[in-house]
C-alpha cells in the first residue's frame, strides 16, 4: 500500500444544480475525473449557504431539502465513478456559509465540514466589513465551532499588510487560498495578496473552489511551488492540513517563504 499523501479538496461546488458550480450530475461525474486526474482522493463538497438562513427555520430547512436532493445526486455519481474506476473517491458533505449575518448557527452537521468541527465561511461581496471583521469568527469559535475562511486573498480591500489576516488567526480561524489566486486567475490583487500570504506563512489550506469548470489547478499549484523548491509548503498546504481537517484536527503551521533563501530568489523569478 502506498504511503504517499494525496490531496484533500475541502472546497468546491460539485454538488449538481444548488448553485453556480456543477449543473448537472454529468458535470459532477466529469469533475471527479478531473480531480482523480490531479491526484486528489478525498473531496468535501460545499455548496454555498446563506448564514442568515439558519435564523429563518422555513427559508432555511427549504434551501437545506433542496441541499439534500442534491447531495443524492451527487452520491450516485461517486459511486458509479467509483464502480467504473474499481476505487472510489472518499468524498463528505459540507458547505460554503455567507457570514450575511454575525451570528449563524451552524449546529446542523450539514453546514461543517464532513460534519465536524470546522465551517467554511466567506464574507459578502468580496468585501470585508470595515470593522470588526473578526466578530462573526469570534462568536463561531465560542459556540464551538473552527471557521476557516475562504481565499481571503480575493477580498479586495484585504490590506497589503495582512493585518485583518493576523486578527482573524487571533480570533481563533485559519486561512484557505484559492490554488488559482497565485496564477493570476483571480486578477492581480489576489495574485499579490496570495504571493504575501505564502511569504508571511498565513495560510494554512489551498483548495480548489472548483466550480466544475476548467481545471481545479491543485496539481499546477504543486508542481510551480515544488519547482519554486517549496515542495514542503505544498504539500502541507493541499494535503497534510487538509487531511487532518477532515481528521477534526487543526491544521500544521506552515513555514513561511524566506526572504534570503537561494529559493526565495527562484520564487521570484517564477512569480514576483
Ligand atoms: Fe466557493
Amino acid at each position: 500500500m502506498s504511503t504517499a499523501p494525496s490531496i484533500t479538496d475541502f472546497h468546491n461546488h460539485l454538488v449538481p444544480g444548488v448553485d453556480d458550480g456543477a449543473q448537472e450530475p454529468a458535470d459532477s461525474a466529469a469533475a471527479l475525473g478531473r480531480f482523480r486526474a490531479e491526484g486528489a482522493s478525498q473531496i468535501i463538497a460545499t455548496p454555498h449557504f446563506m448564514g442568515s438562513l439558519t435564523l429563518d427555520r422555513e427559508r432555511g430547512e427549504a434551501r437545506l431539502a433542496e441541499l439534500d436532493a442534491g447531495w443524492e445526486l451527487l452520491r450516485a455519481v461517486v459511486s458509479t465513478d467509483g464502480e467504473r474506476m474499481g476505487s472510489a473517491l472518499r468524498v463528505e458533505r459540507g458547505a460554503e456559509v455567507m457570514l450575511d449575518v454575525p451570528d449563524p448557527d451552524l449546529s446542523d452537521e450539514r453546514l461543517r465540514l464532513a460534519g465536524g468541527p470546522f465551517v467554511l465561511v466567506e464574507y459578502p461581496a468580496l468585501r470585508l466589513p470595515p470593522v470588526n471583521a473578526e466578530f462573526a469568527l469570534e462568536e463561531l469559535r465560542t459556540r464551538g465551532w473552527t471557521p476557516v475562511v475562504a481565499h481571503p486573498e480575493r477580498y479586495r480591500n484585504l490590506d497589503p499588510t495582512l493585518v485583518e489576516l493576523v486578527r482573524f488567526r487571533r480570533a481563533g480561524a485559519f486561512l484557505q487560498m484559492n490554488a488559482g489566486s497565485l496564477f493570476g486567475d483571480y486578477g492581480k490583487t489576489a495574485a499579490g495578496h496570495a504571493r504575501r500570504m505564502l511569504m508571511a506563512g498565513e495560510a494554512d489550506y489551498v483548495a480548489s473552489d472548483y466550480h466544475a469548470r476548467g481545471e481545479p489547478g491543485l496539481q499546477r499549484f504543486v508542481r510551480a511551488m515544488g519547482d519554486a523548491g517549496f515542495g514542503e509548503q505544498a504539500e502541507l498546504l493541499t494535503m497534510t492540513n487538509p487531511a487532518r481537517l477532515l481528521a477534526g484536527e487543526p491544521p500544521l503551521r506552515v513555514p513561511p517563504i524566506e526572504a534570503k533563501s537561494e529559493s526565495r530568489s527562484l520564487w521570484e523569478r517564477l512569480f514576483g
